[in-house]
């Protein structure tokens, strides 16, 4: 097999493109999402790799032997809405790229340690709201009962869409002994901001992850009719939770460096004639320093109560998903540094399967440079140089971890 990372993302350029508009619409655990890792499949199995997807949903192509201490590569296939085309898939094609290249030049026949590639499902958690199902449920990051009982804007579960996706829901949960036989784990991202601009290199070493989470905020009114209900008797959550939205930038400002985002917002029951009875609104708070993260998250929790209690609305917030800032492993770096000398070392505002598995693997990763500096967006972009630049590194750091 040759097919360059260029091409090989080539051959998925169509697949789960947003029918609204530019961009991708690759939600998890969806029919694209399979088409996908069927596509990857494939692809492995055309390079006679072994292919198992564990009772997770990850798929696991073992390029040798399965065995102990094994060196791991891979990312995710599944987008955020209106997402572009390499968060994730830059990744996963890269992975065979690098497999490839160690395949031509003899370097993976002298591999002392075992190797596979990986894809992740769910890593965006735009379908069922928390990020990185696949390895947070593998890690045990998150409790299965809770994972199963989450459910899409449709209102299906992940039990119920689980099952039919052909995964038996009970056997779902952590795998301590498969995560215990990863020795390494790299994963290749494209970057997701203008740190690699900014240094005039194609690639990077991770350094971090800042901490991050997703809170539900709930405000809840009286439902009525938007002709007969004079405007000083309404309980209308929607004004009340889109003045919260509005304050939200000056109160993230009050924190050096910390970023607050209400991205996704849903009404109840939606009706233009409709006075609202509640609305949904999820905020993603992040900031280096987790302390600041609960900090932001108060002052915006506090103000909600503030501006809720005027209105005469209800307020709740629950929790979704927690990730603490995350250092990758040092000596894993610091070899693969050794590789990449030129190389700088970028923390990132974005979570990754990487940042969840790093609690029980040795983790790493490596960035790709973005020329727009955008991601999750469709103008996210990379070179086709760099994309190969990325994939050489990516080969040349895991024939080192590999002793090739
Ligand atoms: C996922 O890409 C995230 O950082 O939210
Ligand atoms: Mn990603
Ligand atoms: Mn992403
Ligand atoms: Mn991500």
């Amino acid at each position: 097999m040759s097919a360059d990372v260029v091409s090989l993302l080539g051959q998925i350029r169509e697949v789960g493109r947003d029918p609204r508009g530019p961009g991708y619409q690759r939600p998890g655990f969806s029919p694209i999402e399979r088409e996908l890792r069927e596509w990857f499949e494939a692809e492995a199995a055309a390079r006679g790799l072994d292919v198992e997807v564990d009772a997770n949903g990850i798929t696991w192509a073992w390029a040798t032997q399965p065995g102990p201490n094994a060196v791991v590569t891979g990312s995710h296939l599944d987008s955020v809405p209106g997402g572009g085309q390499f968060d994730g898939p830059l990744g996963v094609a890269s992975a065979l790229d690098a497999l490839d290249r160690l395949r031509a030049d003899g370097r993976l026949e002298r591999a002392a340690r075992p190797l596979a590639l990986a894809v992740f499902p769910e890593e965006e958690g735009s379908r069922f709201g928390v990020a990185c199902l696949g390895s947070r449920l593998i890690s045990g990051a998150i409790a299965p009962e809770r994972a199963l009982g989450l459910a899409d804007a449709e209102g299906d579960t992940f039990a119920e869409v689980a099952a039919a996706y052909g995964l038996d829901p009970h056997r779902m949960g952590p795998d301590p002994e498969r995560l215990a036989g990863i020795g390494s784990f790299i994963e290749l991202h494209v970057e997701q901001g203008v740190g690699l601009i900014e240094t005039g290199q194609p690639v990077a070493l991770g350094a971090s992850i800042i901490g991050h989470g997703r809170w539900r905020l709930r405000f809840t009114g009286q439902g009525n009719h938007a002709g007969t209900t004079p405007m000083a008797h309404r309980a209308d959550p929607v004004a009340a939770g889109s003045a919260v939205i509005g304050e939200i930038p000056r109160l993230a400002a009050g924190f050096d460096r910390a970023v607050a985002t209400v991205g996704r917002t849903s009404i109840h029951p939606g009706g233009t004639n409709v006075i609202a009875s509640a609305m949904d609104c999820w905020l993603d708070i992040r900031h280096a320093d987790d302390a600041v993260v609960a900090q932001v998250l108060q002052a915006i929790v506090d103000r909600a109560r503030d501006i809720a209690g005027a209105a005469g609305v209800g307020f709740g917030a629950s929790r979704e998903s927690y990730s603490p800032t995350t250092v990758f492993d040092a000596e894993l770096t610091d070899r693969m540094a050794a590789q990449l000398p030129q190389a700088p070392r970028l923390p990132t505002g974005a979570g990754h399967d990487a940042g969840i598995l790093a609690a029980h693997v040795p983790s790493a990763m490596l960035f790709v440079r973005n020329p727009t500096g955008v991601s999750h967006a469709p103008e996210e972009a990379c070179e086709d140089a760099d994309a190969r630049a990325g994939a050489a590194a990516l080969a040349d750091v895991l024939a080192a971890e590999l002793g090739a």
